[in-house]
């Protein structure tokens, strides 16, 4: 019965770390997935967070007794205020409830399956055109219909097309979901502006739409934490309904320990003690309880105001490396004369530079040079080095020139 079913094609961006570790070629360079690493190109684990774990580790009240379906209580309330302020008026009116969620992609599955279960399972989901690649996936097996793309990205300006995401926007249902880039945006390392925001959240309230805000980078886009959680704040200054998944993976460099949060904000108090309920539910089902390490590590940094302040100053150390390799990498491509213009690459935020370089320009850096990058022509600058940064731009130039 197993028998017929169909091969699933490779994921978009986990499919490449497959390809890479299988080239043998010492060039290889791996630029896909977005995970930091050293000046070294090695994997980073922050001095804090090995501290917490060593702490953990001799640590004889330590158990790996069961988490409630919910999480670790202490890490859902540091989260809750670490992405809305610790004054925000979602806590002082009882308006929020967070739950633990397997990071970023666990929060969203976890609150599209509770919108297709407790709104209807016919909501209409936006997300940005471009966007991360798995959102398409997580709305789809959740449960709910295909999502539909809104105008994100102006490929002309390389900005923010303000007035296409404004339009779609406006003519989207209300009680839709709307995905929103907290900050950092994920392909395009675009964001909006404050006055721009203002505007999404017009469209927002006067279209009766429910955002989901995903916060995958807080930190690394400007390297403060406070700025780059802006957005999510605002909208919930406003008393919207929303949605908020936050991830650990990238800001504590906790990838593989599944570190993030779910937050439920309603626009009237009065039903926490229901939606936390049927969260549990869904959690309950889905996987029974998260894991707790991460979260304990995670915890423990949040909640101690020393090691919160040495996290933040990794924080930008690591902000600060990126932001290094723009300008290094935009350098290297003026200097071997690369036909464009390259300023995008150091005026983009986050992570990712949104190349410009075509899916047939990059099959050849893969083909060719053995530099691996998501076929949109995202690069996630945290995989370049000094080393290879001149290489990775002399393969860009072949491929533009070619
Ligand atoms: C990325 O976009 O590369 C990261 O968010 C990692 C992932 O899970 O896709």
């Amino acid at each position: 019965i197993f028998g017929t079913i169909p091969e699933a094609p490779p994921d978009a961006i986990l499919g490449l770390n497959t390809q890479y570790r299988s080239d043998p070629s010492p060039n290889k360079v791996n630029l896909g997935v977005g995970a930091y690493r050293t000046a070294d190109g090695q994997p980073y684990v922050l001095p804090v967070v090995r501290r917490v774990e060593q702490a953990l580790a001799d640590d004889p009240s330590t158990t790996h007794e069961y988490l409630p379906q919910d999480g670790l209580k202490e890490f859902c309330n540091l989260s809750a205020s670490l992405i809305l302020g610790a004054h925000s008026p979602a806590f002082a009116d009882r308006r929020s409830v967070t739950v633990q969620a397997l990071s970023g992609t666990g929060a969203l599955r976890v609150g599209f399956t509770f919108v297709a279960r407790f709104l209807s399972p016919q909501t209409a989901v936006y997300i940005p055109k471009p966007s991360w690649s798995n959102h398409k996936n997580v709305v789809v097996q959740s449960g709910l219909p295909p999502a539909k793309e809104y105008r994100y990205f102006d490929y002309g300006t390389g900005a923010v097309d303000i007035n296409g995401m404004v339009e779609d926007l406006t003519a989207a249902p209300a009680g839709s979901i709307v995905v929103l880039h907290g900050c950092a945006h994920n392909p395009t390392g675009a964001d909006p502006s404050h006055e721009q925001w203002e505007r999404v959240l017009q469209v927002v309230q006067e279209g009766g739409l429910v955002p989901f805000f995903d916060n995958a980078y807080q930190g690394f886009a400007s390297g403060s934490l406070e700025e780059d959680a802006w957005s999510v704040r605002r909208f919930v200054d406003a008393g919207i309904d929303m949605l908020v998944g936050q991830s650990y993976a990238k800001n504590m460099g906790l990838y593989g320990e599944r570190v993030g949060a779910l937050t439920v904000v309603s626009s009237e108090g009065g039903n926490n003690e229901a939606i936390l309920s049927q969260l549990k539910a869904i959690i309950r089902a889905m996987y029974s309880n998260p894991p707790k390490h991460g979260a304990m590590v995670a915890a423990a940094i949040l909640g101690h105001a020393g090691m919160f302040a040495e996290w933040e100053e990794e924080l930008r150390k690591m902000a600060d490396r990126i932001r290094d390799m723009r300008q290094k990498l935009r350098g290297a491509l003026v200097k071997n004369g690369t036909p464009g213009n390259w300023d995008h690459i150091v005026n983009q935020i986050g992570m990712f530079s949104f190349t410009g370089l075509t899916a047939a320009q990059v099959e050849l850096m893969k083909n060719k040079y053995h530099i691996y990058m998501t076929s949109n022509g995202r690069i996630s600058m945290a995989g370049l080095t000094e080393d290879t940064v001149e290489y990775v731009a002399d393969a860009m130039k072949d491929a533009v020139v070619s």
